[in-house]
């Protein structure tokens, strides 16, 4: 045991060679003891790899109001945050109230919204961001048009039949709609036009919303847009 006395002043020239000797003694300690012995982060971590750099995309949620798009997106993100990937997501509701406020709800102002959307997300995922979009978007020529100005645009077709949405009826509109109380209701008296070829489908009426969104994570995964969830060990 070394003790602090050690470390003091020397009172006398004398003193000097022992206490250089034990400074040299508590060096060696510690280089073989803490230093050399040091567990790294390898050893610690076997499994961790540095994360694959996450390419840009814009990951476009459309489906009737009700169907789960915020729900899905919000546990995507989350997922993706776990992973440090760069998202940020761009929800109807809440774009509606700020980017697209005063816009309603004729074909040109949804038109219009949907290429607000289209347009940040854009820039966001060539900046290596994943950009997930949730909005009814109930035109596939505008959703197409998107995508085909987009490099990495992936569509999930958020999949409720309308009655089980209507069922739902979260937020009471469907009720309003039917009352009449509401005009050009997407599903009652507006159209909603299905994806002809999604990339990926989400039957939220048979599926949990686990399983939804593990279904979209892992299409990521596979494509390898993002990285696999890390697992650490801890082997202390
Ligand atoms: S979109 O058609 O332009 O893509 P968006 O997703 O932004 O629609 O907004 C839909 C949300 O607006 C719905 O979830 C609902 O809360 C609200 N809303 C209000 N009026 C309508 C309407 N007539 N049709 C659909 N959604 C409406």
């Amino acid at each position: 045991m070394i003790s602090t006395q050690s470390f003091k002043r020397p009172h006398s020239l004398l003193q000097l060679p022992k206490m250089l000797s034990v400074r040299r003694k508590v060096q060696d300690w510690l280089r073989s003891e803490v230093v050399d012995d040091a567990p790294t982060d390898e050893r610690l971590f076997p499994d961790l790899k540095p994360p694959i750099e996450t390419k840009g995309l814009i990951l476009w949620l459309t489906g009737l109001s009700g169907s789960g798009k915020t729900t899905i997106a919000l546990g995507v993100e989350r997922e993706l945050k776990e992973r440090s990937c760069p998202v940020e997501l761009l929800d109807g509701d809440l774009v509606r109230t700020n980017l697209s406020k005063g816009l309603g709800f004729s074909r040109e102002d949804r038109e219009t919204n949907i290429r607000r959307l289209g347009f940040v997300a854009n820039l966001l995922s060539r900046n290596s961001v994943v950009a997930i979009v949730a909005a009814i978007s109930p035109y596939q020529a505008a959703r197409d048009e998107v995508r085909n100005t987009s490099k990495n645009f992936i569509e999930v077709f958020i999949n409720a039949p309308l009655e089980v949405c209507e069922d739902r009826d979260v937020k009471g509109l469907y009720a309003m709609a039917r009352d009449g109380e509401i005009k050009a209701f997407t599903g009652i008296d507006d159209p909603y036009e299905e994806p002809s070829n999604p990339d990926i489908v989400c039957y939220t009426e048979d599926e949990s919303i686990e399983e939804s969104i593990a279904k979209v994570v892992a299409y990521l995964e596979k494509l390898e847009y993002i990285p696999a969830k890390p697992h650490i060990k801890y082997s202390i």
